[in-house]
């Protein structure tokens, strides 16, 4: 018999708070006061888990104002493993609909600069909406592939690969159905070859954080084991804003190559695999 269980899980719905844009005034008080339940995401600073709701969260002023952005709370932990982000030059690789880069300049407080790429010219469309919703100032979009990354011309202090991925059973109920193994060599290649284009732009001391909300080794582990042995990268220790990142959601931490490297299983949260590079 197997020593754990499989559970049909369906995450809670989040919000993260844009800190910049909510000054002078209690945001929480004031979505609670519009009929909202929010429990604070233990490992977040600005997340909450919404426990109750009149109306959906993406139809109060609030949101239009750009003072919140739905985003689940797992999802919002690969921008929270850099160090430090205030003034760097930050490439979002694969950037569409923009959750992670309007959370990047939230943290950066609107400093620095951040280049968005996407391959895919509509997704930009929700992803430049992103930006002028949360009153972003800091960066600049371009439809280009990551894999041509070093056209740009430019060195990155910083680089989140939110890679494209096989995703989960947690988010995506037809998981086990529709996904098949050739979908997930297929995805894996592709990781591989954004890894190896945006490793040669990273700066000396920089860090590159990957990530994907897949389960699957190939997409994960295997994928950073090779970027290790191929791409003169080493893994970093991962702290979730500066903080020991919590087992109980984090998972624990590999003692081998790929140490440091963490899951989070779907539970809590949905399933999601972060892992933070920096030049070896
Ligand atoms: C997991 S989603 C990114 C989600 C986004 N980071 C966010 O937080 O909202 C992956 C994105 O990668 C894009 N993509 C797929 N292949 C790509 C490539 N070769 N270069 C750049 N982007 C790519 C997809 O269009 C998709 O928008």
């Amino acid at each position: 018999m197997l020593g754990w269980e499989f559970k049909e899980t369906t995450p809670k719905q989040a919000i993260r708070i844009n800190a910049v844009n909510v000054k002078g005034f209690n945001l929480i008080e004031r979505l609670e006061g519009l009929g909202f339940r929010l429990e604070k995401v233990p490992f977040l600073k600005n997340g909450y888990w919404i426990t109750a709701q009149k109306f959906s969260a993406g139809a109060t002023i609030e949101y239009l104002l750009g003072y919140y952005s739905i985003q689940e709370a797992a999802a919002q932990i690969p921008a929270t493993l850099f160090t430090d982000l205030k003034e760097k030059t930050v490439l979002d690789a694969c950037a569409a609909p923009g959750g992670k880069t309007t959370q990047l300049a939230d943290l950066m407080e609107n400093t620095g600069a951040i280049i968005a790429l996407d391959v895919k010219r509509r997704r930009l469309n929700a992803l430049a909406n992103q930006l002028e919703r949360c009153k972003i100032k800091n960066t600049i979009v371009y439809p280009l592939d990551a894999r041509q990354a070093s056209k740009l011309g430019l060195k990155f202090d910083r680089i989140l690969l939110d890679v494209p991925c096989s995703g989960n059973f947690a988010t995506d109920k037809q998981w086990f159905k529709q996904r098949t193994i050739a979908d997930v060599e297929r995805n894996a290649k592709l990781q591989r070859e954004i890894l190896a284009e945006t490793a040669k732009i990273l700066a000396d001391d920089g860090e590159l954080v990957y990530a994907t909300c897949s389960l699957e080794p190939e997409e994960n582990e295997f994928n950073i084991d090779w970027a290790v042995k191929n791409l003169k990268l080493k893994v970093a220790e991962v702290k979730c804003h500066g903080e020991e990142a919590p087992t109980k959601i984090f998972g624990k931490q590999l003692d081998n190559s790929i140490k440091y490297c963490r899951r989070i299983w779907p539970g809590e949260t949905q399933g999601f695999f972060v892992c933070k590079l920096t030049k070896g």
